[in-house]
């Protein structure tokens, strides 16, 4: 029997609704908000409103868009954390109403599962290639960088995370530094494109097993600029491509270094990337050529499951409404992973 179900997704700075039939596509929405960007960073308070005016818009064009009737429904999906707790709340709480109204099951989601299990969605017009079990994915967003071993859909263990930024703040901080909008990410991949990766080199960390740090490397980028810009004013305007360049591949050098180990060492060979950071041409680019050389199958997701959206949401929610876990109406949002 065919599972249709809502997703509603609202952890940080994108409202999205979307509707998944089993694993299958029929609508993805996302307002993103502009707002954020003349404060160089997200403004929590600003978000929760922003999700605000936008959730009920975007979740009645996702129904639109798919074709149906929120009666149509078998659940609503919805990511309880971790994220931003008073945007989680616009989405939690307006998960409760429409679950009142309509008499429609809940079913939470971890927004990091979900990443993770956005490499399952098929379009409607073109199965896309799945992961087997178990299989590596290497994770990095805006506030996490991590490997997972994915046993099954809801089977997961997190075998090395980040002691401090994540790669997607390492992005984001250096970008602000040099006076690029927010988020920094998308920009510093542009202008990489440009720049010589050999340029300038940046500091390594030296970190046990399979965790990760951003924060020396951070401190690096910065010391570089601070003695450069004291020497000649227009020297991060003259060598914007390069330090783009070589900042970029200094983090996926780190990113790949600690993911080439995970899999050597559990023989693990299919190997995903997903999170916002996900969507850098060069990370995709390495990771590629980094699988042709070991013999991984390696999957690289389509642009628009890489950042935040709730398209993934519900192909988590379908995994977690198979075998029966639903949410309580006490349900309530959580900023923290450990705390889910
Ligand atoms: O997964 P996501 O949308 O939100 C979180 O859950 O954090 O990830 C957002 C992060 C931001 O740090 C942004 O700069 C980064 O993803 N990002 C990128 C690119 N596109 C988004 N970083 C590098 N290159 C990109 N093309
Ligand atoms: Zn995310």
């Amino acid at each position: 029997m065919d599972i249709t179900i809502l997703g509603i997704e609202s952890s940080c700075d994108d409202t999205s609704a979307a509707v998944l039939r089993n694993n299958v596509l029929l609508s993805n929405v996302i307002a993103s908000q502009a707002v954020h960007v003349k404060y160089g960073g997200v403004i929590p308070e600003l978000a929760s409103r922003a999700h605000q005016q936008n959730i009920i818009p975007v979740v009645d064009t996702a129904l639109r868009e798919a074709g149906i009737d929120a009666s149509q429904l078998d659940a609503i999906a919805f990511t309880r954390g971790p994220g931003l707790v008073g945007s989680l709340l616009v989405g939690v709480s307006f998960t409760k109403g429409l679950s009142i109204a309509r008499n429609i099951p809940m079913v939470e989601v971890n927004h990091l599962q979900g990443h993770i299990l956005s490499h399952f969605i098929d379009l409607p017009d073109r199965a896309l290639p799945h992961p087997g079990f178990p299989f590596l994915c290497l994770l990095v967003s805006g506030g996490h960088t991590q490997i997972v071993r994915v046993d099954s859909p809801l089977e997961m263990e997190i075998i090395g995370t980040t002691i401090d930024d994540a790669a997607g703040e390492a992005f984001d901080k250096c970008a602000k530094v040099m006076g690029l909008p927010y988020p920094g990410g998308p920009v510093i991949d542009r202008l990489a494109r440009e720049g010589d990766p050999k340029a300038f080199r940046f500091a390594h960390p030296h970190v046990e097993g399979y965790d990760y740090s951003f924060s020396g490397l951070k401190t690096s980028f910065l010391y570089t600029l601070r003695d450069a810009v004291a020497a000649d004013p227009d020297f991060i305007e003259k060598h914007k491509a390069d330090l783009c360049a070589s900042l970029q591949s200094t983090i996926i050098e780190i990113l790949l270094d600690k993911l080439v180990r995970a899999s050597k060492e559990t023989g693990i060979r299919d190997i995903a990337i997903a999170g916002g950071v996900s969507a850098n041409s060069g990370l995709r680019n390495g990771i590629t050529e980094a699988g042709r050389r070991r013999g991984w199958r390696t999957f690289i997701p389509e642009f628009k499951f890489t950042t935040d959206n709730a398209a993934m949401i519900a192909m988590a929610g379908y995994y977690r409404y198979r075998q029966d876990e639903f949410a309580t109406l006490d349900v309530s949002p959580v900023a923290r992973l450990e705390e889910l």
